[in-house]
């Protein structure tokens, strides 16, 4: 997210500049790990499947955003910083052909009882909300529709991410290669049991 001053409105403006997950789902019996002591708890919880919905719902259908806005936050801006549009991010010829179908006046519910992840536990249990993806289409195969997942083991492909995104126009990229091999000045320890 970022500040923007707004001078004649002498009032603060929050830019949303992209959504993602940082999924990372742990199940009931590993988040008891840390039932008596807090340090112990796998840090994480589930969203990758949540979340074109939720922004959908908190951000478009509350009138925070458009919906040409939520097409920028959770699509073309983020292919653009990990530097892969217009691969990524972008309906166009030669582009990867990953499109969804969502329908605002269809809605959602979320729950452990019907996601498609293996944990038993959903940080969003019960949540309701405007809006549903009706089909996913993958790299130009559909694999998504009628609530019927359609993906096929192994058809993933990885996707290699170039440095010096847009960010980095105008900065001398000797000076970020110095930057990035810098340490953090904190020694840092593991907690042990
Ligand atoms: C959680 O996952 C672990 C590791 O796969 C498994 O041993 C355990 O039975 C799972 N617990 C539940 C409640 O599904
Ligand atoms: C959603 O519902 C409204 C009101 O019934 C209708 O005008 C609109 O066309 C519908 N939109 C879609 C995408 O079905």
């Amino acid at each position: 997210m970022r500040f923007v001053q707004e001078p004649n409105l002498n009032l603060m403006l929050l830019l949303v500049q992209l959504v993602g997950t940082d999924h990372c789902s742990f199940n009931s019996t590993q988040k008891a790990l840390g039932i008596d002591d807090f340090r112990k708890i796998p840090n994480g919880v589930n969203g990758i499947e949540e979340r074109m919905h939720l922004v959908w719902d908190t951000m478009v259908e509350s009138g925070q955003i458009s919906a040409i806005d939520y097409v920028r936050v959770t699509s073309t801006e983020c292919a653009k910083l990990f530097n892969i549009y217009p691969r990524k991010g972008a309906i166009l010829a030669g582009s990867d052909a990953d499109i969804i179908i969502f329908n605002p006046n269809s809605s959602f519910e979320i729950s452990a009882s019907s996601h498609h992840s293996r944990s038993d536990t959903n940080v969003y249990e019960g949540i309701r909300g405007k809006g549903k993806v009706e089909v996913t289409i993958s790299g130009g195969r559909v694999v998504w529709e009628n609530d019927d997942l359609k993906v096929v083991p192994g058809s993933g492909k990885y996707v290699e991410m170039p440095p010096y995104n847009y960010l980095f126009d105008g900065i001398d990229k000797a000076e970020t290669t110095y930057l990035s091999s810098l340490r953090a000045p904190v020694k840092r320890s593991r907690a042990t049991s």
